[in-house]
């Protein structure tokens, strides 16, 4: 018997999107020279090894495992595998490179739960689903998001990595458009709607993007431009690494410890600076967004005499517009193309601020979705309705622990499917890895 066309219609974008993602991964993944894979560049995540098994054990432990009840062929790669984030710092085992299985091991794992999930994929029935977590095929999307998270999270890594252990790749061209002189807008008072508003049709959102919630927000005045790298050098060139009153006591106690004395993405040769790219080292970019940690971009807010935006300023800023409507993106409610920002793994790096202006918010600000994550002042919480999804429970409640902050946006490396207005990244303050960068409210 066929199915409906919208199911077999629902189905297809799956395969192909799932087929994507995994493109995308094994892409990443190649771009680091093999004996690299057993090393450690970031010591709050696992080695890079980990990641080539994750991805699979995951889809494995969700999907097959978890909405197919399939029985284990491989328990202990299941569980090696399994999970790799800490909530804050340290508690990841010390291990050594031979702890680790080989490549060939870990690869032909891998062969198989593909093959696995792909017949899970084929066969389900769509009209009635033997799992609640496939209804509308939403385990088969929460395995796309994860896997498209963590080609960031490889990204990111990747980024650490000597340039000696890469496979090294050409600059990224960019769009030649000089940056908007730098201005302040004043955004009137009005409601935004935070969370995701469920459709008639199946929309998948994760656990902490429910239920939505509307909030009021008063006026405000925020920087229509990211804080560029030419800004930031300022503020460090006054000391303000040193001034004790720019910090809170949490983040100058890092600061002290690890002796940052600038943003993680940044090296100082001599008296020049240089900016790390993935595959370069480049004189510092004045015109790029400063990714910098949470920490410091409050200390540079701080400095200003102005704030970091709230996760529902941040909402009123990007998706609200002058005739009160609320909209899907920045632009509009167009799906992401490549006019309207630096996401989706089209560039390596981040372009000069305000590339974009077709990306432009109805209130007139640039680059709010892409170009970088932006930072809020909002630590992450759940929102009222909030509830664990069942088969992943420890997805977001490990980390309201009041010592995350919201991200909003998107970076180079964020999907298409992961810029909806209602998706929310998290990250702790002290972690300089990430593509985020900020803009100022005034206070
Ligand atoms: C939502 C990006 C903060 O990678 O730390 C991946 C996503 N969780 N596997 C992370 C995640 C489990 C998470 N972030
Ligand atoms: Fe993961």
């Amino acid at each position: 018997m066929s199915e409906p066309l919208r199911d077999a219609e629902v189905r297809q974008d799956l395969m192909v999107r799932l087929a994507e993602a995994r493109a995308r991964t094994d892409e990443l993944i190649g771009l680091l020279r093999p004996d690299a894979l057993y090393d450690r560049p970031i010591p709050e995540r696992h080695r890079s090894i980990f990641y080539l098994g994750h991805f699979e054990a995951f889809d494995w432990n969700l999907v097959c495992r978890g909405a197919f009840g399939s029985e284990p062929f491989h328990d202990s790669f299941d569980q090696l595998f399994a999970f790799g984030i800490d909530p804050v710092g340290g508690d990841l085992p010390a291990d050594t490179p031979s702890d680790w299985p080989s490549i060939p091991e870990i690869e032909e794992y891998n062969r198989t739960v593909r093959e696995s999930v792909d017949e899970c994929l084929r066969d389900f029935s769509l009209s009635a689903p033997s799992h609640p977590a496939l209804e509308g095929g939403a385990i088969f999307h929460l395995a796309i998001e994860h896997r498209l998270m963590h080609a960031e999270t490889f990204a990111y890594l990747l980024h650490q990595m000597p340039l000696s252990k890469k496979i090294l790749q050409p600059g990224s061209p960019r769009p030649a458009v000089p940056s908007p002189a730098p201005c302040v807008v004043e955004i009137a008072a009005g409601s935004a709607t935070l969370g995701l508003v469920r459709q008639e049709s199946f929309d998948f959102g994760w656990d902490n993007e429910f239920d939505p919630q509307s909030v009021d927000v008063g006026a405000f005045r925020i920087d229509a431009q990211n804080v560029t790298n030419g800004d930031f050098l300022k503020f460090i060139g006054s000391g303000a690494y040193d001034d004790r009153a720019l910090w809170t006591r949490p983040d100058w106690e890092w600061k002290t410890s690890q002796e940052i004395t600038h943003p993680g993405f940044w090296l100082l040769q001599g008296e020049d600076w240089y900016w790390r790219t993935m595959f370069a080292e480049i004189p510092l970019p004045l015109d790029w967004p400063a990714y910098a940690s949470h920490a410091e971009a409050s200390a540079y807010a701080h400095w200003r005499g102005k704030a970091l935006p709230t996760e529902a300023q941040f909402h009123r800023a990007a998706y609200g517009t002058h005739e009160g409507r609320e909209r899907a993106y920045p632009w509009g409610d167009e799906a992401p193309g490549v006019c309207h920002g630096n996401f989706n793994f089209q560039l390596r790096d981040p372009t000069s601020v305000g590339a974009y202006p077709a990306g432009r918010s109805g209130f007139g600000l640039d680059d709010l979705v892409g170009n970088g994550w932006e930072w809020t002042s909002t630590l992450f919480e759940p929102f009222s309705g909030f509830q664990v999804f069942p088969l992943y429970p420890r997805y977001s409640a490990n980390f309201f622990d009041g010592k995350h902050y919201v991200a909003k946006g998107g970076s180079p490396f964020t999907a298409a499917c992961m810029l909806r207005r209602s998706f929310r990244n998290w990250f702790q303050p002290h972690y300089p890895f990430v593509y985020a960068a900020f803009r100022c409210v005034e206070r």
